[in-house]
């Protein structure tokens, strides 16, 4: 495995390797890496014949230096785990060579960043957008795959990539959960251990919302249940219940006769977790 801490480096590393039928896909990560990220490269190794990997704590996308200095890291592990994984390169940039200096050219998808989990963390999605697309333009891969789990996310890049014309198809692959249903996250290490019991509420509300959709309802019977279950554990400050159109991501109501995303936020101590499902009725 190639590993490559500079843009020049690995631009260099695929002139030099890169076969005219060779495919590359792309993982972009932010390191810590669990099941979940092994599944992304997973399916790039199944879909591409080259498969990069980077790893990269991205400042524009966190809102507060606390959270950004508090993420987990470790990287000797991570590159133990991509090359055990079969990661052909893996690109480790620093901030200079990601933002040079006086860099002030921003990506932003004007609605779908400000909504929903938009709104929750101010800037979060314009900053994924603005480092996503540096990393295209700087790989140029054929597939990007990128975890359900963050569903928003992964409607906001689609939607990048189809106005900017990037020739990418973009992947979703199916959120990997703990063996009692908590979505894996790479901010899961930070929750003490009550913390972490209580966090199955997220994933156990949204399977109770399955179970309720399966019968004939509405979208705010859903929403009751998911605020009555989260609101009745101690240790969850509930943040957001959004349940929305899946096609549109637009807030749903009525009835429920289209599949919906539900999108859920809460905080546990000062840890905030995700963890969103798409439902059909
Ligand atoms: O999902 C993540 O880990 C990050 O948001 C991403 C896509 C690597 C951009 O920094």
């Amino acid at each position: 495995m190639i590993v490559c801490r500079s843009i020049s480096e690995i631009r260099s590393s695929i002139a030099a390797s890169k076969k005219p039928t060779d495919t590359i896909g792309l993982v972009p990560t932010m390191g810590f890496l669990h099941n979940g990220h092994m599944a992304l490269v997973e399916q790039a190794k199944a879909k591409a014949s080259c498969v990069i990997a980077t790893i990269y704590v991205n400042p524009s996308q966190f809102g507060e230096a606390t959270d950004l200095d508090a993420y987990p890291r470790n990287e000797s592990r991570d590159l133990v785990m991509l090359e055990a994984a079969g990661v052909d390169t893996v690109l480790i940039p620093d901030t200079g060579d990601i933002y040079p200096e006086g860099d002030e050219t921003i990506v932003e998808t004007t609605r779908l960043a400000n909504t929903l989990h938009g709104k929750v963390r101010p800037g979060h999605f314009r900053g994924v957008t603005t480092v996503v697309a540096r990393l295209f333009n700087i790989v140029q891969p054929d597939f990007a795959f990128f975890g359900e789990k963050d569903f928003q996310q992964l409607q906001v890049i689609k939607r990048m990539v189809r106005d900017l014309h990037f020739p990418i198809q973009i992947i979703g692959v199916p959120t990997v959960r703990e063996a009692d249903g908590l979505a894996m996250s790479s901010r899961n290490v930070r929750l003490p251990e009550a913390d972490r019991a209580a966090a199955v509420v997220l994933s156990q509300a949204l399977t109770q919302a399955a179970h309720l959709a399966r019968q004939e309802t509405t979208i705010s019977a859903i929403d009751d249940l998911i605020r009555g279950m989260i609101n009745s554990e101690s240790r969850a400050d509930l943040s957001a219940v959004d349940i929305v159109w899946s096609d549109t991501l637009e807030p749903a109501q009525g009835p429920l006769t289209k599949p919906i995303a539900i999108m859920l936020s809460a905080q546990f101590g000062d840890v905030l977790l995700i963890d969103q499902r798409e439902i059909a009725p």
